[in-house]
């Protein structure tokens, strides 16, 4: 990692650092040599947004109900207000907000353009597809 990356993961929940752990280790495994550095940054730091939302587990399944009901479109409006509303709309957009920390932490392109796409489906991302696929089997398991 970079020390701008350091500095986020130092931000990161310890659920999620395991998480992100173990995703690195399986995507490590998946692609041996081809599992560059900043290809195990991207397994690592993928859901670095979630620190900016600073929910536990019981406000994000609460967040996610929200996100079902409203829709990507509403949380994309929510992420700019104040309060709660903000924080659920920041979580639900962990994607954007990650890729903009990781932009700014210095991380490699395919780092923050892999934190912008690991919820969208396969056709839409601009990782090359079989580290994409590495990095979704290993989160989806
Ligand atoms: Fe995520
Ligand atoms: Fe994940």
């Amino acid at each position: 990692m970079t020390p701008g990356e350091a500095g986020l993961w130092r931000r990161m929940s310890a659920a999620d650092r395991r998480h992100a752990v173990v995703v690195a280790r399986r995507v490590d495994i998946t692609l041996g040599p081809a599992a560059t550095r900043p290809v195990l940054a991207a397994a690592l730091l993928h859901d670095v947004g979630k620190v900016e939302s600073g929910f536990g587990p019981v406000r994000r399944a609460a967040a996610t109900v929200a996100g079902m009901v409203g829709g990507h479109d509403a949380a994309g409006r929510w992420r700019g207000r104040r309060g709660l509303v903000g924080r659920v709309g920041r979580y639900l957009c962990h994607d954007e907000v990650g890729a903009g920390l990781l932009a700014g932490a210095g991380s490699d392109a395919l780092t923050i353009a892999w934190a912008r796409e690991h919820h969208l489906s396969p056709e839409r991302w601009t990782v090359d597809a079989e580290v994409g696929a590495a990095l979704k089997a290993a989160d989806d398991v």
